[in-house]
């Protein structure tokens, strides 16, 4: 099949297969990333950065850039565009893989309280005050200024807009990945009673799960939104034989 590859990237899945391809030259191969951090790590392979303008701008760009097949890297929680690939894709018959990491699941150890959203992620937090260590994502983060009571540890990679934050707000920046060590340290040092955050999966950011279980903390983890069936692949050996199956020559 001649055409074109699009990567919706925005992870470390998408910048592994970026690296992955960077000697393919015969694969020509355009990398999307949204735009949404202020300092992108920029994938080493030709890319584009900024929405496309919905599921219409989307199919305009498929036809427009030739494209035969779409690799969907985007963070799991990234429920939009996954959607609208799938709506271009299927429009026009173009093949589309997830290839996204694996949910994390819970020990027998975990105290894990699992919950559907954000929304549900502020009630599970409950009346009484509570020292909580936050890692939802900055734009996730105004949800919990409905619940002001609770004191919040907040880590993003970038700072979220002061009129975001809940009135008892400390912020940390930083980027994964973390170690087990040093979250248990951070925890204690704050003395966190509970920690709210995303099933994104993956190792960079999964230390602070082993340090909540070592100290026996709950977790409130919001679990991934739903998004239309796709084929999907976990690891670059699947994404490659997706490559190759389609056989993006010039
Ligand atoms: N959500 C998270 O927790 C999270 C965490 C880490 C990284 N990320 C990454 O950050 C990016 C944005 O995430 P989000 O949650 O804001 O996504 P989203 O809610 O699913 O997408 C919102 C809109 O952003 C644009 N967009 C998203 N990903 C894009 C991409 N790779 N290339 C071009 N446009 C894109 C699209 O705009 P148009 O409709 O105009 O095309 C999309 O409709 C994604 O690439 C994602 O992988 C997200």
């Amino acid at each position: 099949m001649a055409g074109n590859l699009l990567i919706l990237g925005g992870t470390s899945e998408a910048m592994a297969l970026a690296r992955a391809l960077a000697d393919r030259s015969e694969i020509h191969a355009e990398m999307s990333l949204a735009g949404r951090t202020g300092h992108p790590v920029l994938p080493p392979m030709k890319h584009r950065i900024g929405g496309f303008g919905g599921v219409e701008g989307l199919v305009a760009y498929l036809e427009r850039e030739n494209v035969s097949a779409v690799i969907d890297a985007t963070h799991p929680f990234a429920a939009q565009m996954t959607r609208n690939a799938a709506l271009a894709c299927d429009r026009l018959g173009v093949p589309r893989l997830i290839f996204t990491r694996p949910a994390w699941t819970p020990s027998e150890e975990d105290r894990w309280i699992s919950v559907p959203d954000t929304e549900a992620a502020v009630d599970a937090l409950g009346e009484v005050p509570k020292k909580v260590f936050l890692t939802v994502g900055r734009l996730s983060l105004p949800a919990f200024r409905r619940a002001p009571q609770h004191h919040y540890l907040m880590r993003s990679i970038d700072a979220p807009d002061q009129a975001d934050c809940p009135p008892h707000t400390e912020l940390i920046l930083a980027r994964g990945p973390f170690d087990v060590e040093a979250e248990r340290a951070l925890m204690v040092a704050h003395d966190i009673e509970v920690i709210v955050t995303k099933n994104s999966g993956g190792h960079a950011t999964d230390a602070k799960l082993s340090a909540a279980r070592a100290l026996h903390r709950p977790v409130i983890m919001i679990d991934r939104p739903t998004v239309p069936v796709s084929r999907v692949v976990h690891d670059l050996v699947g994404v490659m034989a997706f490559i190759e199956a389609h056989r993006f020559k010039p």
